[in-house]
Formats: C-alpha cells, structure tokens, sequence
C-alpha cells in the first residue's frame, strides 16, 4: 500500500466473534445473562464480589477452551511480515491475539490491551499482577505478597483504560487507522477514529454492520471478520 507506514488497529468483541465468545452488545444487551453494568463496575464489584468473581471467572475458564480465527491469524501475520511500525490496539481481555502469533516485535509486544486481560489477576494489595488462568473465587493468596485480594485484571467501566499515552502516541505517528469488529459504543476507544484523522491517519472500518461511528471513517467495509481481515491484510502486504 502507498505511502503508508504505520499502522494503528483497534479490534474489538467482532474479531473473536467467530471464535465463539459473546460479544457485549448482541442479543439485547444482556451478557451471559447479566447487565454489564450489573458485573463490569467498580461499585458491582463492591455491592456483591462474589457474583463478579464468579462471572469473570466464567469468562476466564471458556476463553481458554477457545483458538484463534482466521481474523487473529491474518493480524498475526501482518505483525511478522509489516516492515513499519504497527500496533494492535484490543479492547478484548482475552487472550487470542497472542495465541494467533502476534505479539513480538523486538523488544516489546505489539498488542496492547486496553481494557485488561482475563489471564491476569490484579493484587489490590500490593498492586502486583500476576498471570492468572485459575479461578479468584475462593480468595487465593496473590503470589507476591501473600494477600487474598487479587481481583480480575479487568478495566471497568468509570476506570481509566490502559496505556492511553502509547496509544495517542501511536494514534499521532499513524498513516492509516483500521477499526476491527468494534460496535464504537465505549469510549474512549470509540473516538479513536477522529483522533487519527486530526493526527491525519487515513481509516478504514471493517466491522460485521456499520459501527455507531462509521460516519467518521473514509471507507467502511462490512461483512464477517474472518473474511475481510484475511483480504484486507493480503491487499496490505501486496500478496
Ligand atoms: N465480524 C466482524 N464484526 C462482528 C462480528 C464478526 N463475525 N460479529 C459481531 N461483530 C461486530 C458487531 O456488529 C458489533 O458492532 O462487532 C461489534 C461488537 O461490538 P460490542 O459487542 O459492543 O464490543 P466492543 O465494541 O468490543 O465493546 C467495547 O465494551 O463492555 C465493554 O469493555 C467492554 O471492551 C468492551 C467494550
């Protein structure tokens, strides 16, 4: 592709869609049969630990049973092969990006995940994570300074999103911003877009359905994940 070097990706719940994990704002707004709000807030956690816990914990335990798509392959490609600089913005917690082979550049990864991962435990006692692939239930010790206070490592909403300084940065040095599989509901990833455009990124939405700001991308290309990631990064990398 012309003139372009740097890529900045944002995807979101569509791009492990067709791996089989839930989205958060299909069928109704419900998740798992819980309000989001009722499960993924400071104060839920505060009002009844348990139901959070168990429900992350849920969560934890059916990620690690699914794989990859072609999405995440074709992404992980891109990484290998993309000579400029690119950086895989997720607002997903889990962890299929990694497990698709995205994830080295020379000293540090390129998938930087905003909203937490579910594969971490954060110790609010000695603020320590730690990886995590079992269940915080029962109020395990944190492996660094023996308290039981670890809680998902989980950005809720009204908590501030990780890293938004390397993102804005990144957003700032972008010729060319793609939004994958993101409904643009949440900011502030959802205002990502106009960002890169006042940083004067070219954008391209590739999203099942126009996303809520499709508007603000100069092209948008709509149909399943799996389909038009593989083809946009072919087109990318000029195979
Ligand atoms: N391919 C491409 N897009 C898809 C697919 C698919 N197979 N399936 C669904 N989509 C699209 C939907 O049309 C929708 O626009 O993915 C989008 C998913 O939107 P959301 O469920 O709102 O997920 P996301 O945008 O990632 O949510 C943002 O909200 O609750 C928070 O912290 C949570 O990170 C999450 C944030």
């Amino acid at each position: 592709m012309k003139d372009i070097r740097n890529i900045v990706i944002l995807t979101g719940a569509g791009v492990s869609a067709e791996s089989g994990i839930d989205t958060f704002r299909g069928g109704g707004g419900l998740w798992e049969q819980h309000r989001v709000e009722d499960v993924a807030t400071p104060e839920a956690f505060a009002r009844d630990p348990d139901l959070v816990l168990r429900f992350y914990d849920m969560r934890r335990e059916a990620i690690q049973t699914k794989a990859p798509n072609a999405a995440h392959l074709a992404l992980a490609s891109l990484d290998r092969e993309w000579p400029g600089e690119l950086l895989i913005v997720t607002q997903n917690v889990d962890d299929l990006h990694e497990r698709a082979g995205a994830q080295i550049g020379l000293n540090e990864t390129r998938v930087l995940h905003m909203h937490g991962e579910h594969l971490n435990a954060w110790c609010m006692a000695c603020d320590e994570r730690s990886r995590w692939t079992g269940s915080l239930i029962d109020r395990p010790a944190c492996p660094e300074c023996g308290e039981a206070a670890l809680r998902p490592d989980i950005v809720w909403f009204g908590e501030m999103p990780y890293r938004m300084d390397e993102i804005f940065e990144a957003l700032e040095r972008a010729d060319l911003f793609v939004s994958i599989g993101t409904s643009g509901a949440v900011y502030p990833a959802a205002g990502f877009v106009r960002n890169a455009r006042e940083f004067g990124a070219q954008t391209l939405e590739l999203n099942l359905e126009p996303s809520q700001g499709t508007h603000w991308f100069d092209e948008a290309r709509h149909g399943a994940a799996t389909e038009l990631v593989a083809a946009w990064v072919d087109e990318v990398l000029d195979r």
